[in-house]
Formats: C-alpha cells, structure tokens, sequence
C-alpha cells in the first residue's frame, strides 16, 4: 500500500506537477534546467528577469551599492544585449515604478513615436489595401526609439551610480559576448532571410551563407558596446544626437524611410498616471495608454469580479468560460476605443469602471459561448505572429518596486541595423491601425483611434502591474511579453493568487488560455488542460486552439513576513535571483 502511495504521488507529480493544487496543469521546467535559477527568495532585494546575464547585471549592480533603479538601468541595457531578437535601444517600453520614501507611484511611457512625416495611408496601396511588409520590414516600420530616453530619466530621477558603472555589464557582454542560447537561434532562424537582406545586420547575426548561427557559438555585438559606451558618457545626446543619431538617419534614408535627426532630438518620455483598479478590495496599478493593457486588465477583473470563480474551481470549465468571455469582450472594445490618449479621446474611466463591468457581466451568457453576431464590430482576418518583447521586475526590501515591459515588437523589430551602430530598429509601426479593420502582427483589430499620425504612439498591449495590499504597500508585482497575450497573461496570474490563492510559482506556471475576440477561439497553452474539461468548453460552443501564449512572466511577491520571493516564468530562459 505504502508503495502504491509513493508510486501514485511521483506518477501525478510528473503529470501534474507539486502542487497545493491538486491536479493543477502547469508548465514544466525547460529540459536541463533547474528550478533554483527560477525561484529565489530574499529580503534584500529580488530579480526576476528574462536572461541570465541581466539578472546578474542587475546584481552585480546591487553590489557595488547602487540602487533598485540603478538595478533596473543595468537590466534594460543588459537585456538589450542578451535579447537583441527581443528588444534593445532601437525600441521602447513602459516601466512602473513605486518609490516608496516618496510615494510616487508613476507610469513612464518610452513608447516609440511616428515619425513627423508619417502618415495615416502609408501602409496603405493605391486601391487602400494593406501592405503588411512594409509595417513589419524595413525603415518604414520603425517609430522614433524612445528606450534610451526612458531609462535614462528614470534613472536621473532615482538613481545614485553612475551610468558608466550601471551600463558596464552591458557593455561587456556586447564586447565580449556571449554563447547563443536556444531561443534566440530559433528567432534567428525565423527571421534569416530578412535579417541577410540588410549587411549591416547579417554581419552580426547570421553566417557567411545566411544561415543562423548555432546555439553554443558566441554572438559578437561590438558596434552595440560602442554606442552603449558613448550613451554612458554623454547621457541622452550619446544616442539622440551627434554621431549615433546620424548614423541612424543614414540608414533610414538609404532604404528611404522617414525618420531624421529632428524626430530624435524631439523624442519625448512621458510620465503618466498609472491605470488604477482593485479586485477583491486589492489595488492594482497597470499601463494606462497608450498601452491597452492596464484597462484592459481592470475591465476583465471587473467583470470576473461578479463571478464566484473559486467556488467554480480555477482550471472548471465554467471559469475558464466566464473569464475567457470577459477577455473577449474587452478586446472588441480595444478594437473600439483605444489608442493614443495624447491625440484620442479614450473612455478609460467607462471603460474600467465597475458599473459597465456588471452590465458586461450580466450579456456574458453562462453556459453559452459569445459568437462575433453579440459584438457589432466587423470581422477581419488574422496573422500569424511570432513570440517578441521583454519583461522584467525588481523589488527591494525597503518597498520600491520597478517593473517594466520593453520591445522592438516582433523577432529582430525592422530587421534593419543602422549601420555602424549595431542598433536592431524596432517595427513598432505595426501596433497602429494600418486602417479601420487591419489586422496587426498579433490579429489585433485596429480602430480609428489607433490610424497613424505624425508623432503619435502606436498602441500596445504591454501592462507593467503592480498590486497594492490592504494596507496600501506594495506585495506583487508582474509583466510579461508577448503582444495582446500579454494582459491576458498578467491578469490569469493575478487572478491566480487574487481569487485562486496559489502560490507564486504556481500561479505563474499554470496553464494559460487567451481570447481576443478575433479569432473566435479559446488559445491554450500547453500542458493544456484536461480532456473533459476542454469537452465541456467546446461543448458550450467555445472553439480551442492549443498553441503557445508565448508569455513569460517574472513577477515578485513580497510575503507578509516581508520577505520577497521571485519567479521567472520556466517556460523559456530567464532567472531569478535575491538575497
Ligand atoms: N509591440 C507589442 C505591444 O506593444 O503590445
């Protein structure tokens, strides 16, 4: 008996994972990986980032008697170099902060801007159909990089070292590399052909023959460490201005794009007022626009919020229905309404109040998939998208939170390196609406309200969160990449431990689902979740699509013993790390 006992535990742990949760889907660890680079805890300070390398830059910063956001300044220049598929200074972000002496709680938006002489049809033919390339490859799919100017003015704010000192991992690891690991071989893979019609961008990435190189060999960026040095000494106009913003420019006009040295010089960071919501009487802080993601993450707990999910059970099918109706319900508003706040009117207050919420909940039939004939916005084909962007948190032990989401959009952005400055330029410029009804890289819909215009942000997904408890303190905080998965993925997580009670790790690792109203699917991510369970989802009509979200959260918990604890998601690279 005793045997059977011990052979049940080890066979369910193996399907199911160790859990509080009996029968819990949750992903497993990579092959060949451990769990102790994903969790960590500590009551100093905690990283979760997605590379090794830029935990240990942020570290190596935390050493040397910087700061949490000197921490944080190393990260975003380290994770450029270690994720140059993902992101890098040729792109943006956003980043919450909590400055907990102060009590600031702000929202910088270092969104890429269109350039002064971009306009509305210019993803547009003649006869105004789409021309999907152009917004995906090559100059005219880059916005003016605002990722410099955002860490930088966080940094002048907040941090004590000096950037030569917090962009010193940085730098060296461009100078002297480091091994190829999995995933970037595969983005390399994906994008070679693009990457092979540029020089200056298959002179780093690729092979002679235009292949990618192998996982193992050693990528070289030592145009990057010289750029990334002369942005450490001279601040904002290393980037903006002078040699590296002309070698920008030239790049763009040799493939005739539109961006020039003035659109740099006027770069502008914006500090915004978080998104504010609750759960449960929980505060939650996220991305107000132009990110969706903030707005769209309270309207979907606002909705569940008139639920009794945890009666239903966190993996029933009657939870994963209701809160996958709510997820398709406010994409088609996001198709609606948002879009720049600076240019659009954009009903943020409606959107994420409660009022409207019961009235979403109450059309939300309860055993009955919602079908495009309940949402009156027309249809439209979707695309294929590839995983992009990167997260990470910072959290210390005198109560300051960093979180922040950072991109150059899809695997190597434009796939055009300005020359000479080993810089990958974002294709940010396929967030906006190339017209009402075009789709973008991720099938989201556009609307009117995210056309392009001169200087205008294009709209994201990207929801940098943190949660507040009842005390008003902060005690979680999250993001995650991967397009308009993303504010499905930070909000599953938190409703994981809001409504469910998980644990950290558990609330990160288990299965995830994303609706997003077009197409009319229910997208899981593997390890899925039980057969029956999906019979019953489809059952009610909900059509299922197994795919990979792509998300990889790195989220931090502080404990209400005070102690911090870490997870980086263990679908992908990443590691956590505190003391
Ligand atoms: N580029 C993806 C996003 O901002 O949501």
């Amino acid at each position: 008996m005793k045997y059977f006992l011990i052979l049940t535990f080890l066979v369910s742990s193996i399907l199911f994972g160790c859990s509080a949760f009996k029968g819990l889907r949750k992903a497993d660890l990579i092959e060949g990986k451990d769990k102790n680079t994903y969790e960590s805890f500590g009551k100093k300070y905690m990283i979760s980032t997605q590379g090794e390398a830029t935990t240990k830059a942020a570290r190596f910063v935390f050493e040397k008697g910087g700061n949490i956001f000197d921490a944080a300044t190393a990260a975003s220049f380290a994770i450029s170099v270690e994720r140059p598929h993902s992101t890098g200074i040729g792109g943006g972000g956003f980043m919450l902060i909590h400055h907990e002496k102060s009590n600031h709680k702000e929202a910088y938006d270092f969104r890429e801007m269109a350039p002064r002489m971009a306009h509305k049809g210019m993803f547009l033919d003649a006869n105004g159909k789409q021309i999907k390339e152009k917004s995906l490859t090559g100059p005219f799919a880059s916005g003016t990089p605002g990722l410099v100017a955002g860490v930088l003015e966080v940094h002048k704010q907040y941090g004590k070292l000096p950037l030569e000192v917090v962009m010193e991992p940085a730098i060296k690891m461009a100078e002297m590399g480091f091994k190829i690991y999995p995933a970037l071989e595969v983005a390399t893979k994906a994008k070679a052909k693009k990457l092979c019609s540029y020089p200056s961008s298959k002179k780093i990435f690729l092979n002679e023959d235009c292949t990618a190189r192998k996982a193992g060999t050693i990528l070289y960026q030592k145009d990057l460490a010289l750029t990334l040095r002369k942005i450490a000494k001279e601040g904002l106009s290393g980037f903006y201005e002078g040699d590296v913003a002309k070698k920008i420019v030239a790049s763009q006009k040799k493939y005739k794009g539109l961006m020039t040295l003035k659109d740099l010089k006027n770069y502008k960071v914006k500090k915004r007022e978080p998104v504010v919501g609750t759960y449960r009487g929980y505060k939650i802080l996220s991305m107000p626009p132009p990110s969706s993601g903030g707005t769209h993450i309270v309207q979907i707990l606002n909705i569940l919020e008139n639920f009794d999910l945890k009666g239903f059970g966190a993996q029933s099918a009657k939870s994963i229905h209701l809160t996958s109706s709510a997820m398709q319900i406010a994409f088609a508003d996001r198709a609606e309404y948002m879009g720049d706040s600076d240019f659009k009117n954009v009903p943020v207050d409606t959107l994420i109040s409660k009022k409207y919420a019961k009235r979403l909940a109450n059309k939300i039939p309860h055993a009955r998939a919602l079908s495009s004939k309940d949402f009156p916005v027309s249809m439209s084909k979707i695309m294929r998208e590839p995983e992009h962007t990167t997260h990470f948190t910072i959290m210390d032990g005198e109560g300051n939170v960093v979180t922040s989401t950072q991109t150059i959009n899809g695997w190597f952005g434009s796939s055009l390196v300005a020359e000479g400055t080993g810089i990958v330029m974002n294709n940010e410029m396929d967030d906006f609406a190339s017209h009402v009804g075009g789709v973008n890289l991720f099938g989201a819909i556009g609307g009117k309200n995210n056309l392009v215009e001169p200087r205008k942000r294009p709209l994201s997904s990207m929801s940098p969160t943190i949660v507040y408890n009842k005390e008003d303190k902060p005690f979680l905080a999250l993001g995650t990449p991967s397009g308009t998965r993303i504010l499905t993925c930070v909000m599953q997580t938190l409703l994981n431990v809001l409504e469910y009670d998980m644990g950290l790790w558990d609330a990160v690792a288990a299965t995830r689902y994303h609706h997003q109203w077009k197409p009319e699917e229910i997208r899981i991510g593997p390890p899925f979740f039980d057969k029956d369970v999906e019979a019953e989802l489809k059952a009610m009509g909900h059509k299922i699509n197994h795919k990979a979200l792509g998300c990889k959260i790195q989220a931090i918990m502080k404990n209400s013993d005070g102690n911090l604890h870490g997870v980086s998601d263990p679908r992908e690279e990443g590691m956590s790390f505190g003391i």
